[in-house]
């Protein structure tokens, strides 16, 4: 199997990236302080979805949908990303020149561009099968974005001059991508900014009519920070989305935020949110990937007792009685790392959400955050690692044994270095922070405490519950 170390790996998702990345948000006014002294365990309410998409429609819309309404035109992307043929859709005309991760469509007329799509984020090869809907755990965000998209716009200006209908398209977004450049910087590989980057965005937008607005609008939360990539599989199971569970209300809404990232006004993003619709059923309908390897049906039953017991209250039950509590956990309880929820809640795109065309035209949709995390539904969980919201905890075994957990922490990169015992991707321990793949969980949002539900069984226990785990 290939090996794609994080490095080289980044350097050819990078543009996409930044176009995609947006994605998700959160947000809330008046709420917030209340709920951030929230000691209870919070279930939430359900909001009403509309279910009237068509899957089929939806999966096309993710394969060529121009969801983020600009990008990089099509001769300056192929100079500098090069031509690769995508293996995993087998899609035709441009696209087939494009890794399954990117996009190309005509943002006007004529004038064929490159973006990211969903999957650059929500897509990773795992024991040598891409799993579309499994967040990419191996993508790098640790340095600038800055020099790569001066190079970008510097190449756009001087392969179609500045009178090309090319650079007008282009332009305004190659200007705030820059003056965004240095938001996105993560403290750890593998970590992603999506929040980050889709606040970055909007604090150049107009909230009324999304359209660009050449003054920040608010200014950005310090330091940067970010968190890992959910499984889309477990959306359907879910009334909030993301790991605060920050996104209510209309989930076509919430989800076609990627597009705050090139779409000129709300009379674009209308259509867009047309598609999303479709999109969602595509969702309800994506399924876990199966472990692959032997499971031992006898330990496995024994391991369904002990997560009866110790688990379900919070992550619901699983096969013929299934069941989802959909509960945030409030901070004071779960005890893992707090500045990602603190983040969701000082972030002014909160309001910025709340106030927009976003939060203020139906379909509604709303960030509400809050000072705990969702207590995740299982399924493919074997799949998902690294663990926690912010990927810090780097196999089943660590998860359900916190005093094994690595302080300094890297892996290959290799896609098929996966670990079937402890069940993660195998990883070296490190002295220090210092190497370029090595996750450093003393790092500003990133620690590996809490969650120590594990902690209280024994290690024949802890063995068969996570063989019951790779069942799910
Ligand atoms: C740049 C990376 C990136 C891109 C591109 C991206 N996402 Fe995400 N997505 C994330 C991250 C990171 C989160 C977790 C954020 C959080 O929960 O705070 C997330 C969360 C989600 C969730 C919530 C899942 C849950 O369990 O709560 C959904 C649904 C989702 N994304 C769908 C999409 C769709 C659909 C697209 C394409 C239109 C997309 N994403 C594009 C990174 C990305
Ligand atoms: C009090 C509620 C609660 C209990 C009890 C609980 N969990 Fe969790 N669990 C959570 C919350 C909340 C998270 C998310 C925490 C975060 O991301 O910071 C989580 C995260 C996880 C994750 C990581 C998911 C991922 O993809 O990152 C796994 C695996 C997990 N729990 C398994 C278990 C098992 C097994 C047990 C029983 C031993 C258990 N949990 C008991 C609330 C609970």
């Amino acid at each position: 199997m290939k090996s794609f170390p994080f490095a080289s790996h980044a350097i050819r998702w990078v543009p996409l990236i930044i176009l995609l990345i947006a994605v998700s948000c959160r947000s809330s006014l008046q709420v917030v302080s209340s709920f951030s002294d929230q000691k209870v365990v919070h279930p939430l309410k359900a909001y009403p979805q509309d279910t009237t998409g068509s899957s089929e429609k939806g999966f096309e819309y993710m394969k060529y949908g121009p969801m983020v309404g600009n990008g990089i035109p099509w001769e300056v992307n192929k100079k500098i990303f090069g031509v690769l043929e995508d293996t995993v859709f087998k899609r035709e005309g441009l696209n087939a020149m494009l890794p399954h991760t990117n996009i190309a469509f005509e943002a006007v007329p004529g004038v064929p561009v490159v973006s990211g799509n969903c999957f650059t984020c929500h897509s990773q090869e795992i024991n040598g099968k891409m799993v579309l809907g499994l967040g990419n755990s191996f993508s790098d965000y640790t340095r600038s974005l800055g020099p790569l998209l001066r190079a970008l716009n510097f190449n756009v200006k001087r392969k179609y001059g500045k009178n090309s209908e090319e650079w007008e398209t282009y332009e305004e977004q190659g200007k705030w991508y820059l003056a965004i450049a240095q938001a996105t910087v993560m403290p750890n590989p593998g970590t992603n900014p999506a929040f980050r980057l889709e606040e970055a965005v909007v604090s150049y937008r107009n909230k009324e009519d999304l359209s660009f607005s050449k003054k920040k609008k608010f200014l950005l939360e310090k330091p940067s920070i970010g968190s890992d990539v959910p499984p889309l599989w477990n959306v359907k199971k879910k009334k909030a989305l993301y790991y605060t569970g920050l996104g209510r209300g209309d989930f076509s809404k919430l989800l076609m935020q990627v597009s705050v990232l090139g779409v000129h006004d709300s009379t674009k993003a209308r259509e867009i949110q047309k598609n999303f619709v479709d999109v969602m059923a595509w969702l309800n309908e994506l399924e876990p990937p199966a472990y692959p390897a032997e499971i031992s049906q006898e330990l496995a039953e024994e391991g369904r007792k002990i997560f009866l017991t110790n688990c379900s209250k919070c992550h619901g039950t699983y096969g013929d009685n299934e069941s989802y509590p959909n509960k945030i956990i409030p901070i004071s309880k779960i005890q893992t790392d707090p500045v990602y929820a603190e983040y969701n809640l000082n972030s002014r795109l909160m309001d910025w959400y709340n106030e927009s065309w976003f939060g203020q035209s139906t379909p509604y949709a709303h960030h509400l955050p809050s000072y705990g995390y969702v207590a995740p539904p299982l399924d493919g969980v074997w799949a998902t690692a690294p663990y926690l919201h912010n990927g810090s905890v780097p196999d089943l075994w660590t998860l359900l044994k916190s005093s094994d957990r690595p302080i300094y922490w890297s892996r290959s990169g290799e896609r098929d270095d996966f670990n079937f015992k402890l069940v993660g991707w195998n990883y070296k321990k490190e002295k220090n922070g210092k190497g370029k793949l090595t996750y450093d969980t003393t790092e500003n949002g990133a620690g590996k405490e809490g969650h120590y539900f594990g902690d209280r069984l024994e290690d024949e226990e802890r063995m068969a519950l996570i063989e019951y785990l790779k069942t799910l």
